[in-house]
């Protein structure tokens, strides 16, 4: 996709006042279409034993007051069922190196109990465990996504998990799943041999990490019905040279390859999740938006080596990192989620349709109660954060055409590597006859108007929904006194004309348009 932007150079920073044409923005859609189907799983989520993720997030257990269905918490478990999630990642993370399956099958009272060393030394007491997992994405039909354990783990418990899972009754591993109560096998195609191994996954080196994924992976059997998807653990944002190792070394032994990227600008001091200034919202955009110069690189070298696309990108970690919120346990990362993670959300996702050439899977971090999450529970309620919100949004393009969209904007000067935010962006994609456009204002405080154009200008388009994702401050959020001061709603603010639509956006704001 080609953007003509309007760099306002030399301009102080915050005041991007540069006018295109009559309005603020053109966008430009081609509606003659791409061919391109966006994969659902760019729109995965991640699943991880870290601080209220499983226990309180997603399960509660059978016997629990709070109402539940077969153990999940029910006010989730629909709250997930709307999301229309395709894929979820599990168990971790870091803690899928030090996940031992066996300790999570069985009698709730024979299951070990352990230290979540990565996440703060809490209890784990396995009660959500592989049949847990499995069942629950089996009944929201969720594609699962393992992750299994190489930095403390060995083959062949590597193997016995997969057969465990996807092998028919008869051999000793399938029989005990049986024994377990679960007679049939379940259907798993995504599995991640390790996480992040150069770091929590067993501090490797690319060279030596490819040598042991091809070990692991040889004895990873396909089942009859049941063929598996490897996915090595891949590169931490910037690290290029650990993909091209990769892709030298692993080749086509490997369907995919993953790469973590987090909006994160200091790890020392990530910086508060509702508390920011104007200044930090813009860097962390301007953070969010460089993903699409990491995805490039990472995408290069990968057509270097296999220019059939052979192997596709996963981009199975990202999302904002903030400071957890204050009196809460530092090991649980748990942040509250504003409309700035709304507008952080969409530009990703934007970003993502654009990539699908090889970039076939995302997964946010994470689903509930961790970074930038979907949900956030406490003992007896829930809450649909901002970022959920653009989730339900955007579901519309799972599996729709894409559409290339242009757009001429103005930018504000970039504040992390020079990346500049647009004020205005979009994308768009086709499905039964409907056109679904987004178009996110990014100005901190200042409505702008766009134009939305489309090629067919003779087109006669009518507007079959529209919806807006705003609040009266980038720094909003919804809580458990306050659900919904985050909540789209209908949007009235634009007009049909002659070939377009003419829209007046509010300050910081996400538009849903369903046109035909
Ligand atoms: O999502 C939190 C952690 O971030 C994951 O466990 C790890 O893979 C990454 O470093």
């Amino acid at each position: 996709m080609k953007k003509s932007y309007a760099l306002i150079a030399g301009v102080a920073l915050l005041s991007a006042s540069l006018a295109v044409n009559a309005q603020d923005a053109t966008v430009r859609v081609h509606d003659a279409g791409t061919g391109i189907t966006i994969p659902a799983e760019i729109y995965g989520q991640f699943s991880e034993h870290l601080g209220r993720c499983i226990y309180g997030g997603l399960w509660v257990g059978k016997d629990s007051d709070i109402p539940n269905v077969e153990g999940y918490r029910k006010d989730v478990f629909e709250a997930l069922k709307a999301l229309k999630v395709p894929v979820m990642r599990w168990p971790g993370g870091c803690f899928a190196d030090d996940y031992h399956w066996v300790d999570g099958i069985g009698p709730l009272e024979e299951r070990a109990k352990i230290a979540n060393n990565n996440w703060g030394g809490t209890l784990e007491d396995n009660s959500f465990g592989t049949h847990e997992f499995l069942n629950l994405c089996e009944m929201l039909g969720i594609e699962p996504y393992i992750s299994g354990n190489v930095g403390s783990g060995s083959v062949e418990e590597m193997a016995k998990w997969v057969e465990y899972m996807t092998a028919p009754a008869g051999s000793s591993v399938a029989n005990m799943r049986v024994a377990n109560g679960r007679k049939e096998p379940w259907k798993v195609k995504y599995f991640g041999i390790g996480n992040e191994a150069w770091g929590c996954g067993g501090n490797m080196t690319a060279s030596f990490y490819s040598d042991v994924y091809r070990r692991y992976a040889t004895y990873l059997r396909n089942q009859p019905g049941n063929d598996l998807y490897k996915i090595a653990s891949g590169a931490s944002d910037y690290n290029y040279e650990w993909t091209k190792t990769l892709m030298e070394q692993i080749g086509d032994r490997m369907d995919g390859i993953s790469v973590h990227y987090y909006s994160i600008v200091d790890w020392g001091n990530k910086g508060a999740s509702t508390k920011f200034d104007e200044k930090s919202y813009y860097t962390i955009l301007s953070k969010t938006l460089d993903v699409e110069n990491v995805l490039k690189k990472h995408i290069e070298i990968m057509d270097e080596y296999d220019p059939d696309g052979d192997v596709d990108l996963l981009l199975d970690e990202w999302g904002t990192w903030y400071d957890v919120e204050p009196g809460t346990n530092p090991g649980h990362l748990y942040q509250q989620n504003t409309m700035r993670d709304a507008i952080v959300a969409a530009l990703n996702l934007d970003i993502f349709h654009k990539y699908t050439r090889r970039l076939k899977m995302c997964n946010i971090a994470q689903v509930v109660n961790v970074l930038q999450s979907m949900i956030l529970t406490n003992e007896t309620d829930m809450v649909l954060t901002p970022t959920y919100h653009v989730f339900e949004m955007y579901n519309v393009h799972q599996n729709a055409e894409y559409i290339e969209t242009e757009t001429s904007t103005a930018l504000v000067k970039g504040l992390f590597r020079s990346v500049p935010v647009p004020v205005i962006d979009a994308t768009a994609s086709r499905k039964d006859g409907k056109m679904h456009i987004d178009i996110v204002n990014t100005d901190y405080n200042k409505s702008r108007t766009v134009l939305v154009e489309f090629d067919n200008v003779n087109a006669v388009r009518k507007v079959k929904s529209a919806r807006i994702l705003t609040s009266q401050r980038a720094q909003d959020y919804n809580d458990f006194s306050n659900k919904n001061q985050v909540a789209p709603k209908a949007f009235k603010d634009y007009k049909v004309v002659k070939g377009g639509i003419e829209l007046t956006l509010p300050p910081c704001c996400i538009v849903a348009l369903e046109t035909e």
